[in-house]
C-alpha cells in the first residue's frame, strides 16, 4: 500500500539535508510517495507568500508533512512560519526525544533517553495581550492555559509512555508562583494520572527541572510541560546528547502532523553540502512510527546508530570529514 506524504525542502540546508533524507527512505521501500510543495523564503519568490493556500491545502489532504527548516524573513507576514503552521492545523502536541548517541560531542555519550511532550498551542506563545505603553516603559503578554488544552496534552504523554513502554510520566510546571496557569495544569494533570495506574508519574518544578538534567538526566523518561518551559527543556535536552545534529521534532495533531528537524536553516553552511542529516533522518524515523510502520522506523535508528558507531562518513559538526550526501548512504547501506 502506498501513502502520500507532503514534502517541503524548505530554506538554507533545507534541500540538501531533504534530499539525503529521502534519498535513505527511498532505500528502505516505505512505500512512500511525496508530493512537493514550498514554504518559507522559496514559496516568497515562487508564489509571493511564505505559506501558499496549495502547501496548506496539501498538509490537509494528505494529512503527514515532513518539513526542512524554513526561514522566517524579519519583517514579513507572521512571526514565525512554523507557530503559524502548528496554529493552522491546530499541532498541540510537540514531541521531542534526546537519547544519546555514539561519537558525539556530547557530555552524556550514554544514559539520556527521554522525550520531551511540550504543549504546542497555548500558554505564553499564543501572540495574545501583547502590548507596550505608550511611554515605552510597560510591556505586557497574556499567558492562556485551558484545561481542554491541558487534558489532551497530558493524555498524548501518558498514551506515548504506554505505547512505547515507557514507565514514568514527569509533569513540569510552576503552580508555586503561577498559581493560575500553572497550577490549572498540574491540577488537570493529576486527574489525567489517576487514570494511568501502570505509569508512574512524578512533578516537578521547573527550574529544579533543569539542573537536575543537567545532573541525572538518566531519571527522566517521559516530560510533559507547557509551552515556554518545553521550548526551552526540549533544547536543553538536544545540548545534552550532543546538539542540534540530532534532535528531531514531531508536531502532532488529531488532522495532521508534520515531523521536522528542530534546528533551523543554517545560512552559514547553506549550499556546502555538509548539514547533518540526522536530525531530519531521526524525524522521519518518527514520522515512520507515527504512521504504523514502527519496524522501519526501529531498522533506521539502528543504521543511524551503526554509521555513528562506525564513525562512517560522519558530517564536521561530528568531528568527521565526510558530507551530507556520503553520511546519507553511509546510513542507507546499513539498513
Ligand atoms: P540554526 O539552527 O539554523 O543554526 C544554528 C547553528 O547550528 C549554526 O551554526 C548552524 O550551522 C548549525 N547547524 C544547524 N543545523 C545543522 C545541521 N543539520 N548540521 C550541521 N550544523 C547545523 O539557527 P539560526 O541560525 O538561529 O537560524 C537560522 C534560520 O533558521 C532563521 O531564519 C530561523 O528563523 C530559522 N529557523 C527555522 C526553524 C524551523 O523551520 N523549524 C527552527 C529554527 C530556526
Ligand atoms: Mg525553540
Amino acid at each position: 500500500m502506498t501513502q502520500t506524504i507532503t514534502v517541503i525542502r524548505g530554506d538554507g540546508i533545507g534541500p540538501e539535508i531533504m534530499e539525503a533524507a529521502l534519498f535513505v527512505l527511498d532505500a528502505m521501500n516505505a512505500g512512500l510517495q511525496y508530493e512537493e510543495a514550498d514554504a518559507g523564503m522559496v514559496a516568497l519568490e515562487k508564489h509571493g507568500e511564505l505559506l501558499p493556500q496549495s502547501t496548506l491545502d496539501s498538509i490537509r489532504r494528505n494529512r503527514i508533512a515532513l518539513k526542512s527548516p524554513l526561514t522566517t524573513p524579519v519583517g514579513e507576514g507572521f512571526s514565525s512560519i512554523n507557530v503559524e503552521l502548528r496554529k493552522r492545523f491546530d499541532l498541540y502536541a510537540n514531541v521531542r526525544p534526546a537519547k544519546s548517541f555514539p561519537n558525539t560531542k556530547s557530555r552524556f555519550p550514554s544514559g539520556v533517553d527521554l522525550i520531551t511532550v511540550r504543549e504546542n498551542t497555548e500558554g505564553a506563545y499564543i501572540g495574545e495581550g501583547q502590548s507596550l505603553s505608550e511611554d515605552g516603559e510597560t510591556a505586557m503578554l497574556t499567558q492562556k492555559i485551558t484545561r481542554r488544552g491541558s487534558e489532551r496534552i497530558v493524555r498524548y504523554a501518558f498514551e506515548l509512555a504506554r505505547k512505547t513502554g515507557r514507565k514514568k510520566v514527569t509533569v513540569v510546571h510552576k503552580a508555586n508562583i503561577l498559581k493560575s496557569t500553572s497550577g490549572l495544569f498540574l491540577r488537570t494533570a493529576r486527574v489525567v494520572a489517576a487514570e494511568y495506574p501502570d505509569i508512574q508519574c512524578n512533578e516537578m518544578i521547573v527550574d529544579n527541572t533543569c539542573m537536575q538534567l543537567v545532573m541525572r538526566p538518566e531519571q527522566f523518561d517521559i516530560i510533559v510541560t507547557t509551552n515556554l518551559f518545553g521550548d526551552i527543556i526540549s533544547d536543553l535536552c538536544a545540548g545534552l546528547v550532543g546538539g542540534l545534529g540530532l534532535a528531531p521534532g514531531a508536531n502532532i495533531g488529531t488532522e495532521a502532523a508534520i515531523f521536522e528537524a528542530v534546528h533551523g536553516s543554517a545560512p552559514d553552511i547553506a549550499g556546502k553540502g555538509v548539514a547533518n542529516p540526522c536530525a531530519l533522518l531521526l524525524a522521519v524515523g518518527q514520522m515512520l512510527d507515527h504512521i504504523g510502520q514502527p519496524e522501519n522506523a526501529t531498522r533506521l535508528r539502528h543504521a543511524i546508530v551503526a554509521t555513528l558507531e562506525a564513525k562512517d562518513s560522519l558530517t564536521p559538526d561530528l568531528g568527521g570529514e565526510g558530507n551530507t550526501m556520503s553520511f546519507a548512504k553511509a546510513i542507507a547501506s546499513r539498513l
